[in-house]
């Protein structure tokens, strides 16, 4: 029966479509959710950068296993003196460049710190 067939089709592609909308939707939330961050806020080198160094890469990043050194008191100026930073553009910079080669492994760093450390070098990259 061709016509059977074609409706049963038919029906399995609706509900292939649903399935598909529904998941796009969904992941579209979660990135919503991650990526809140206010771009009209400035950003503090000291207050919100410094700390995901501490507790996502200072374990290797201390100057002895891996440079640049990001433990807080050296951070800023291992970044800046090591070329890690162009001053005001996030895509040039090769700091962000191996966040999004997904290093250390991905989830290291959230999508919302990465928006900040992005957000921080836009906005000019001070010691603040
Ligand atoms: C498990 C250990 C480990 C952790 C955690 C880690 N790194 Fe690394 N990182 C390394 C090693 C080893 C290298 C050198 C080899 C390479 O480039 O992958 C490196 C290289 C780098 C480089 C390039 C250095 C260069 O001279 O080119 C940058 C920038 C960097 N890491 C930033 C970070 C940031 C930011 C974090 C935290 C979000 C982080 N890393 C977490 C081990 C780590």
């Amino acid at each position: 029966m061709p016509t059977n067939n074609k409706l049963t089709k038919q029906i399995y592609n609706s509900i292939l479509i649903c399935l598909i909308a529904f998941s796009f939707s969904s992941c579209y939330y979660d990135v919503i959710i991650e990526e809140e961050v206010d771009v009209n806020t400035t950003i503090s080198f000291s207050e919100e950068i410094a700390p995901v160094f501490k507790s996502s890469c200072v374990s290797c990043h201390d100057g002895v296993i891996a440079y640049p050194n990001l433990s807080s008191a050296h951070a800023y100026e291992s970044l800046i003196s090591g070329n890690f930073i162009s001053t005001g553009n996030a895509t040039n910079s090769s700091l962000i460049q191996k966040l999004n080669d997904k290093h250390p492994f991905e989830g290291a760093v959230t999508n919302a710190e990465l928006q900040k450390i992005i957000l921080w070098i836009n906005q000019g990259a001070s010691d603040n």
